[in-house]
């Protein structure tokens, strides 16, 4: 064995040979799976890309930082779920890019956080944290009810989320400004919405303009409910 070990070594082409094959095997090890990485993410019923408003509410979540102190994945352990509920499966952020499961935990993880709260304690807590939960170190966020919502890149949003594979039909495409209007404001006709994004919580805003506070509540909502866990076909074992 090592005299031919031997050999190998002292024959610089027979080296070469034997390094590019030993890397070969090692790459194709690594690549394959990958091939196959679509039938990984199962589809669990529910899930549905972002509504515009959520999606521009995910932007100013990102922009913002809010991963730096939240994480957004709940995992399988006793504590976690009897804290925040059932654990993250991998499908309820499959048409999140980039994923925000993040691993810092200077505040409670949001994975869950939809329909816990009120818009109105949302609002209320963006623009002041220590007004609803006093010994909160979490910083204000006022001027997002100042600012209003850019959409003016709106639909070019949406078709860059549907190059890398979010489903947003064109209908979605199409609606997408009439949709963002109506989510945020009470008093429009909802139906069109619902029917396109279920579950998509109406924030209450102001009537006036759409903020970026209104577009961050709407997402912080929706947050955790879109599988319904009380379905059985929904149970998967743990992963
Ligand atoms: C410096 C760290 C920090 C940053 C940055 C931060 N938070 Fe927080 N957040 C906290 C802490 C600490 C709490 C727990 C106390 C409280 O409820 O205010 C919290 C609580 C929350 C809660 C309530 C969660 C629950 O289950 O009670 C929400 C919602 C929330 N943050 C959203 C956000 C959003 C959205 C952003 C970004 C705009 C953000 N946070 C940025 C630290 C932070």
């Amino acid at each position: 064995m090592f005299i031919k070990h031997e050999t190998i070594e002292k024959n610089a082409f027979l080296l070469l040979v034997f390094t590019l094959l030993t890397i070969a095997v090692g790459g194709i090890v690594e690549v394959i799976p990958l091939f196959t990485i679509e039938t990984t993410v199962e589809h669990v019923k529910g899930v549905r890309p972002y509504s515009p408003l959520e999606s521009r509410g995910r932007d100013i979540y990102v922009r913002e930082g809010c991963y730096v102190c939240h994480s957004q994945q709940v995992r399988a352990l006793r504590d976690e779920v009897e804290r925040y509920g059932h654990y993250s499966i991998a499908a309820e952020s499959m048409f999140d890019h980039p994923f925000q499961w993040g691993s810092k935990r200077i505040g409670p993880d949001l994975a869950r956080v939809g329909g816990k709260y009120s818009s109105d304690w949302h609002y209320a807590h963006l623009m002041n944290a220590q007004s609803v939960v006093p010994e909160s170190l979490m910083p204000h966020y006022a001027f997002l009810a100042q600012t209003p919502l850019d959409t003016g890149d709106l639909v070019r949003r949406i078709k860059a989320q549907r190059m890398v594979g979010v489903p947003y039909t064109d209908d979605q495409v199409a609606n997408a400004a009439a949709d963002l209007k109506a989510q945020a404001d009470p008093a429009a006709d909802n139906a069109a919405l619902l029917r396109r994004y279920p579950k998509a919580v109406t924030v209450p805003g102001d009537g006036r303009s759409v903020t970026e506070l209104d577009a961050l509540v709407a997402y912080l909502q929706v947050l955790g409910t879109m599988v319904n866990f009380a379905d059985p076909a929904n149970e998967k074992p743990r992963q």
